[in-house]
């Protein structure tokens, strides 16, 4: 079934009809972005994208503070002897206590509530028998589905005090997240996110992980579109107001290269070199963007 739109005279130069306060011609020209309506049906169709209106927004952001509580709440624990499980559990816990369900758990056969991640390991370790050394770092990914709406956030921690490379490294990949975020507002598009963590973490003389990306997130766990941490300026996807999406730079200090291990989940650095990330859930407002998993960076 063909689907009519509206149109309405806009010229290039005008402000852009969908309040983003751009230029018409740096924003939502050609894109039929004239009213949320339009818009919503137009990144469904050309993108498989749903954007969110104001009470999908208000259940990710409740969502969202859940998640950052539980972050919170590590923030306290996470010290030399406490294994990865353990901080399964806790999160486990107080996700369940928060009448909250775990999104890992059994999405695509994960077997635990949350990704723990040590030192080489980049993104998706399995909470285990590991045990926290001081020195370490250690991210944590905590999504949770609170009421049918999904938020995503981690964080890295140390356990006990790190050493100068541990130090540089979790640094990096919290600026990268900071200067990800900066470019978020109507009028930029995804491709500008992605070349402005390139840009900044390798000019930090570290690496930007390709395997895995920022998505779309809050109707499912991982929706379109995909949000890549590289890439050209001015490339992709337009960002509107209504979209949200992770972002979740993995950097490592030595090489991008990763591999898998044998459990289908774990992603390790090929040069065993450390890797950290830190990750929000966003939203496209109509002059930037508000975080809906907001934590200090
Ligand atoms: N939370 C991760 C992300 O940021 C995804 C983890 S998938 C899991 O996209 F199955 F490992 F939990
Ligand atoms: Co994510
Ligand atoms: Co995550």
């Amino acid at each position: 079934m063909k689907q009519k739109y509206k149109t309405v005279k806009v010229g290039r130069n005008d402000p852009c009809p969908c309040g983003s306060g751009l230029k018409y011609k740096k924003c939502c020209l050609g894109k039929e972005g004239l009213e949320p309506d339009n818009l919503k049906k137009l990144y469904a169709r050309e993108y498989k994208i749903r954007l969110k209106d104001e009470a999908d927004i208000e259940g990710i952001r409740r969502a969202g503070r859940l998640v950052v509580d539980t972050l919170r709440l590590l923030e306290a624990e996470i010290r030399p002897g406490i294994a990865t499980d353990d901080i399964n559990t806790l999160v486990h816990e107080f996700t369940i206590k928060n009448r909250a369900i775990p999104a890992p758990l059994n999405y695509r056969g994960f077997p635990k509530s949350v990704c723990v991640s040590v030192n080489e390991v980049v993104c998706h370790g399995i909470p285990g028998e590991r045990v926290l050394k001081d020195g370490d770092i250690v991210n944590v990914d905590v999504t949770s589905i609170l009421n049918g709406y999904y938020a995503d956030a981690n964080k890295t921690f140390f356990a006990g005090a790190p050493g100068p490379d541990a130090r540089k490294i979790v640094r990096v990949a919290r600026e990268s997240l900071k200067v990800g975020m900066s470019m978020v507002r109507p009028g930029n598009t995804v491709g500008d996110i992605g070349w402005a963590i390139q840009r900044y973490a390798e000019g930090e003389g570290c690496s930007v992980v390709r395997e895995f990306v920022g998505h779309g997130v809050g109707f499912e766990f991982h929706e379109s579109p995909h949000v890549p941490h590289y890439g050209a300026k001015g490339e992709g996807i337009g960002l509107v107001p209504g979209m949200v999406f992770t972002i979740e730079p993995m950097i490592n200090l030595g090489k991008r290269d990763l591999y898998i291990l044998e459990d289908r989940w774990t992603a390790v650095t090929r040069d065993r070199s450390l890797s950290a990330q830190f990750e929000q859930t966003v939203l496209v407002t109509k002059d930037g963007f508000e975080s809906l998993t907001p934590f200090d960076l």
